[in-house]
């Protein structure tokens, strides 16, 4: 059984929807065995709880720098023997320190279609706003595997929606979340614990099922 620890910043509707994922038997080979906040106040914090999930809050303002805090999050990953780690709307930036300690075992869900609306600064209800400025027909959601490049590692599933003139940020996000990342992270999840991803020359392969 595959150890997940889920990194998260604010809501977790995205750790929900891994749980919901868990408790119906989507993810037979991975269990969520403990969930570490960048804030402690993130209601994703609560949705741990109530589900009976260890946590733990690695406040980022309680650290100087990018690289102490990275330090401090690959002791707390080691300590918790990861196998896979999960960004799930968690919203600050880690080092390579982290990437080297789990190379291709860290996956992140962008709520775009990457490399488009991507990259520093491109987060949470940003993206749908950079979105609808453009004019774009279709957006959707990302999974891909953490790397030192920001939301430029391999891309593991993706999935688009359509996008129209009268959504509002907010609505395009809702579209996004429940149609795409709510349904790609806990597949991705499974694909990775049942061994069925492999990564070569920057892309993934996936067996299918
Ligand atoms: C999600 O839409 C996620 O894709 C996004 O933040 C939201 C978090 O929601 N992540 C990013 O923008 C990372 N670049 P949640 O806390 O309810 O899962």
């Amino acid at each position: 059984m595959k150890k997940i620890v889920v990194l998260v910043s604010g809501g977790g509707t995205n750790l929900q929807a891994l749980i919901d994922a868990e408790k119906r038997g989507e993810i037979p080979n991975g269990k969520i065995t403990c969930v570490i906040s960048s804030k402690p106040d993130a209601y994703a914090l609560t949705r741990a709880k109530e589900n009976n999930i260890p946590t733990r809050v690695l406040d980022r303002k309680a650290y100087p720098d990018i690289a102490s805090y990275s330090r401090a999050m690959v002791e707390a990953l080691q300590e918790e023997k990861a196998d896979l780690v999960i960004y799930a709307g968690f919203m600050t930036i880690l080092d390579e320190q982290v990437v080297r300690a789990f190379p291709n075992k860290m996956m992140n869900v962008h709520p775009a279609l990457i490399p488009s609306f991507c990259g520093k600064g491109f987060y949470g209800l940003h993206v749908h706003e950079a979105v609808l400025k453009s004019g774009v027909k279709l957006t959707g959601a990302t999974v891909h595997f953490v790397t030192e490049v920001c939301d430029g590692g391999p891309i593991i599933l993706q999935k688009a929606v359509p996008v129209y003139n009268t959504d509002t940020p907010e609505i395009l996000q809702k579209r996004v979340m429940e149609q795409c990342e709510w349904k790609l992270l806990p597949k991705a999840a499974a694909l990775f614990c049942d061994g069925k991803i492999t990564v070569k020359d920057g892309k993934t392969w996936i067996e299918e099922v």
